[in-house]
C-alpha cells in the first residue's frame, strides 16, 4: 500500500527516476482506493515526467517577457499612438506648490497636496538642515534596536497633543502606516468594513490581514449598519475604515453616524486623514475637529506626513494600548528604519507652524471655497466635492479629459487628468488639490481658462464625431 500523504510531501524532491518507479507501483497495486488516492499523484508524476527545464517559459524566470510588464508597454503605447503627451511623471525643478517649474516653465499648479504651502517655507527648511547637522541623513537603525532620536519622541507627542489622543506611532512612509498596522492588527477570524473608495494602502493592509474583507457603497453608513445587524455576531472583531476626506471626490464621512454605529455595534473605527489633517476645522485638526467628535471616539486615527505636513512618514495615534502594542509587535514599524532626522524635523516644524498660524487653514478653506463656487457658477460638475480643497471636475471621457489638461498646460495650468481605469470612463476627471498659497487671481484665471477650454475641446470632439 503506498503512503500518499508521504508521497505527497515528497513528490517534488524525488528523481524522474524514482517518479517513474512510483507510478509503476501505482499501475501494479490497482487497487480502487489506492488509484483515487493517487490519482492526483499520478497526473502530477506524467506531467512531472515529460517536462524538463528547458520546458519552462522564459516569461516565467525573465522581466523582459513578463505578461504583466508587456500589458504595460501596449497601453503606454496606444496612449503615445493617439498623440497625447505622457502625463505622468512630470519633472518639476522646484518645490511642488501652488507655483511650479516644469521644462524651466512657470505654471500655477494644481497637482500638489502641499495645502498649507509647508513644503517649501523656510522655517521648515531650515530645521530640516539643522537636523541633519545634527543627526545626519540617517537613524541608520529601528528605532527599536538603536535609532531612537529626540525628534521622534518629539513629533509623537506633538501630533498627539495636536489631534488630542493619549498617544502616537510614526512610521517611514504614509503607505506602508496603513498596510502594516491593519494587517497587524486584525486576522482571519475579523471582518473589515470599508468605504468602496478607501486608499490602496487600506485595501493592501485588509488583505494582508486575512481578514473577510467587505466594502460599503461610498458613505453609506445605513449599509454599514445593516451589515453589522447580519454579521457582527459571526466575527471576533471588526474594523470599520473610512476617510477624513477622500482623494478622488473631495467630500467628507458622516463622522458622526459612524461613530454611533461603532458603540452601538461594539466595533473599531479607523479614520485614515491623509487629506484632513491640517485641512478640515479651524485650526486643521482634522474631521474629529470638523464635526466636533470626542476624540476617543474613533479607535485608530491615521494620517500621513507628506500632505499638509512637507515630510514624508505616517502616523496611528489613538489610546497609549494601541501605540504600545504597535510599537514593540508592527512589522513596518520594529523591522524597518525610525523616520529620517530630516523629515521628523520637517513635519515638527510644519506642525508647530501651523499651530501658530491657523490663519492658513482659513486662507485655504477660502480659496477651495472660492474655486469650487466659481467652478459651479460656470456649470462644472464638481461631483460631491464640498468644504475641502479636492476639486474635481468630471469631464465624462477619457480623451476629452487629456485634451482638456494639454491645453490649459498650453495656457500655464498644469493640473493632472484621472482617467480611466484609475476611475470609471464616464468619471473621468481633472482634479484640482486647492493651497493655502494660490491666490485670488490665479483661481479666477485657472476656472475662466477651464470653462473656456473645455467648450473647445467639447466641440473638436463633436465635430469629429459627426
Ligand atoms: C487616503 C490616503 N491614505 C494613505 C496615503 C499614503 O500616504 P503617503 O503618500 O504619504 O505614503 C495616501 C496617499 O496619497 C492617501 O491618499
Amino acid at each position: 500500500m503506498i503512503n500518499t500523504s508521504q508521497q505527497d510531501k515528497n513528490i517534488f524532491s524525488i528523481s524522474s527516476s524514482e517518479k517513474r518507479a512510483l507510478l509503476i507501483k501505482l499501475i501494479q497495486e490497482k487497487s480502487e482506493e489506492s488509484m483515487l488516492a493517487g490519482a492526483d499523484i499520478v497526473k502530477n508524476v506524467l506531467c512531472d515526467l515529460n517536462r524538463t527545464v528547458e520546458d519552462i517559459p522564459v516569461a516565467h524566470y525573465s522581466f523582459h517577457l513578463y505578461p504583466e510588464y508587456l500589458k504595460l508597454q501596449q497601453q503606454m503605447q496606444s496612449v503615445k499612438g493617439s498623440g497625447y503627451l505622457n502625463p505622468y511623471f512630470t519633472l518639476h525643478s522646484g518645490v511642488n506648490g501652488s507655483l511650479s517649474t516644469i521644462n524651466s516653465v512657470d505654471f500655477i499648479n494644481y497637482s500638489s497636496y502641499n495645502y498649507l504651502g509647508m513644503s517649501g517655507e523656510s522655517t521648515v527648511s531650515f530645521s530640516a538642515k539643522e537636523a541633519i547637522d545634527c543627526y545626519g541623513t540617517s537613524v541608520s537603525a529601528s528605532r527599536v534596536v538603536s535609532g531612537e532620536i529626540p525628534l521622534h519622541r518629539e513629533l509623537e507627542k506633538e501630533i498627539s497633543d495636536f489631534i488630542g489622543t493619549e498617544d502616537c506611532i510614526v512610521y517611514v512612509g504614509g503607505h506602508p502606516t496603513n498596510v502594516t498596522t491593519i494587517g497587524h492588527l486584525f486576522g482571519k477570524d475579523d471582518l473589515i468594513l470599508h468605504d468602496e473608495f478607501i486608499h490602496n494602502s487600506a485595501s493592501e493592509g485588509c488583505k494582508l490581514s486575512g481578514a473577510k474583507r467587505l466594502s460599503f457603497p461610498h458613505n453609506d453608513w445605513h449599509k454599514v449598519n445593516q451589515i453589522l445587524n447580519d454579521q457582527r455576531h459571526r466575527y471576533r472583531r471588526v474594523l470599520i475604515i473610512i476617510e477624513g476626506v477622500y482623494s478622488m471626490d473631495g467630500d467628507i464621512p458622516d463622522l458622526v453616524e459612524f461613530i454611533k454605529i461603532k458603540k452601538h455595534h461594539k466595533v473599531f473605527l479607523m479614520v485614515d486623514e491623509a487629506h484632513s489633517i491640517g485641512v478640515l476645522g479651524n485650526h486643521g485638526r482634522g474631521i474629529g475637529e470638523y464635526f466636533n467628535v470626542n476624540h476617543s471616539d474613533v479607535d485608530i486615527w491615521m494620517g500621513t506626513l507628506s500632505k499638509a505636513f512637507a515630510s514624508c512618514g505616517g502616523y496611528i495615534a489613538g489610546c497609549k494600548e494601541l501605540v504600545e502594542y504597535l510599537k514593540y509587535t508592527a512589522p513596518g514599524f520594529v523591522y524597518s528604519v525610525g523616520i529620517s532626522p530630516s523629515n521628523a524635523a520637517a513635519a515638527l516644524a510644519a506642525l508647530r507652524l501651523l499651530r501658530k498660524e491657523p490663519s492658513r487653514v482659513r486662507r485655504l478653506h477660502e480659496r477651495s471655497k472660492l474655486f469650487l463656487d466659481l467652478c459651479l457658477e460656470k456649470g462644472l460638475d464638481t461631483g460631491m466635492s464640498k468644504n475641502t480643497p479636492v476639486v474635481p471636475v468630471i469631464i465624462g471621457n477619457s480623451a476629452q479629459c487629456i485634451e482638456l489638461s494639454e491645453a490649459l498646460f498650453r495656457k500655464g495650468v498644469n493640473v493632472r487628468p484621472i482617467i480611466y481605469p484609475a476611475v470609471q470612463e464616464e468619471s473621468s476627471r481633472l482634479r484640482f488639490f486647492i493651497t493655502s498659497e494660490h491666490t485670488e487671481e490665479q483661481i479666477y484665471f485657472t476656472v475662466n481658462a477651464l470653462a473656456d477650454e473645455l467648450v473647445k475641446v467639447r466641440l473638436h470632439h463633436a465635430t469629429k464625431t459627426s
